[in-house]
């Protein structure tokens, strides 16, 4: 989807020069297409299990989003009252909804309940006493499933890995049968499934496949004592390259090993919760260069963005490819970090990077569809940069840019 015709960086059909000049900068530009094949490519490759795609939307949760992966089929997997509302207006459809989350509160259930979600993935025995609650008082079956932290290590950054016994997600391994027999006698929920989500950005399967190995004895275990499930939700986690000596893991590969127990439990739906995967290279961030700096022994590209719209190498020290939009050939390259204008010396979108640019030209932080205008803020008073969609030779507006006055609308100057 991102690729250069006559020295200039395109998405799809669509210059990226040209929507710099149309748009401005910072901006984020996704394309349709990538979305489109990425969800595509779950349902094709895991189609003899016959699964529901649960879009993470803390990945990206533009309503323009949310609304064509509805349209795609997509459920979506939820960690808020925000989210759910978010999926709701974009016309998602409640019963593929999975609501996900250490600490969901009263009115988030209800709200939930209300709207008659496929399930609650419980992460604590006390979250159980709380959705029955709940779900008396306003007279409704919740059904309820668990995350089990199978306590396999992901081997992904420590801030991103979730399924180990000292992470706070999920219900420890040994608790299980204890969890779902207690859940069994309450009046007001339904057990429907089982869940796990052990990290994100995995580029290695083992410990995916790992963990589903374990979630599947347990639910052996389960149908043993008579509690039957209707699905098995592996969760997201499914990495990206950010990098080109980076690889997706091999989707075949993880669909070959979980086939065999789904093939001999047809009645049991699986369900997965990416995020990243579906949108991650679906988007660029563009930025404007405003000036070449030369300190003594170090140059900077300054640039207008900065980690209020790009987080992620400040929070994981994470590497997001850098490019120019267009070509200059006759430039000689300089080795620079790439930083924005806020006032952090944690504000560098890419360390020592080898580019070929001047003041007034445009690059393209590539891989920056996911968690990255969902985590953008508004750090040093700078407005959010809008989100731009391209289908083909279309382009369209689905963010506009902050206002001042939007930034400060909520606020009372104190006199
Ligand atoms: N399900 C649950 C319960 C999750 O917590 C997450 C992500 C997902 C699914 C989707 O995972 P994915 O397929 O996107 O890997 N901000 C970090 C990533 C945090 C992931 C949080 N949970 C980053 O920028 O790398």
């Amino acid at each position: 989807m991102l690729h250069y015709i006559k020295q200039q960086l395109f998405i799809e059909k669509v210059s990226c020069l040209d929507l710099v000049k149309t748009y401005g900068t910072p901006l984020y530009a996704y394309s349709r297409n990538y979305i489109q094949d990425a969800f595509l490519n779950y349902t094709h490759t895991f189609s003899v299990s016959n699964p529901l795609i649960c879009y993470a939307v803390k990945a990206n949760s533009n309503l323009s989003i949310l609304r064509y992966l509805a349209h795609l089929g997509s459920g979506f997997d939820i960690v808020s009252g925000g989210e759910l509302q978010r999926v709701l207006l974009a016309g998602g459809d409640a019963k593929k909804i999975i609501f996900s989350g250490v600490n969901k509160n009263e009115q988030e259930i209800k709200l939930a309940l209300t709207a008659g979600i496929l399930c609650f993935n419980i992460e604590s025995l006390p979250e159980i006493d709380r959705i029955q609650k709940v779900a008396k008082e306003i007279n409704v079956i919740a059904p309820v499933s668990f995350r089990i932290n199978p306590d396999v290590d992901a081997k992904t950054h420590p801030y991103i890995s979730t399924g180990l016994q000292n992470n706070k997600f999920g219900i420890s391994y040994q608790d299980t049968l204890h969890a779902y027999t207690y859940a069994q006698k309450q009046s007001h929920l339904t057990i429907v499934g089982i869940d796990c989500h052990i990290g994100s950005q995995l580029l290695d399967l083992t410990p995916l496949k790992e963990a589903a190995d374990k979630i599947f004895e347990l639910v052996v275990q389960l149908k043993q004592k008579g509690i039957i499930l209707k699905h098995i939700d592996l969760g997201g986690g499914i990495g990206i390259p950010y990098q080109e000596n980076e690889k997706s893991p091999d989707y075949a590969d993880y669909a070959k090993h979980i086939a065999p127990f789904f093939k001999a439990n047809p009645e049991i739906q699986l369900i997965f919760e990416p995020g990243r995967s579906i949108i991650g290279n679906a988007g660029v961030l563009l930025t404007k260069v405003d000036f070449i700096k030369h300190n003594q022994n170090k140059n900077f590209i300054i640039v207008d963005a900065a980690i209020n719209d790009l987080l992620r190498p400040a929070l994981y020290d994470s590497y997001h490819d850098i490019i120019p939009v267009t070509l200059n050939k006759d430039l000689h390259p300089i080795q620079a970090d790439v930083v924005g204008p806020v006032c952090e010396s944690g504000d560098c979108l890419g360390k020592n990077r080898i580019l070929s640019v001047q003041a007034g030209d445009y690059l393209a932080i590539k891989s920056a569809g996911a968690y990255t205008a969902s985590m953008a803020s508004h750090y040093n008073s700078r407005l959010i940069a809008p989100e731009i969609l391209i289908d083909e030779k279309t382009h369209k507006i689905i963010r506009s840019r902050d206002t001042f006055e939007q930034l400060i609308q909520n606020e009372t100057p104190f006199l």
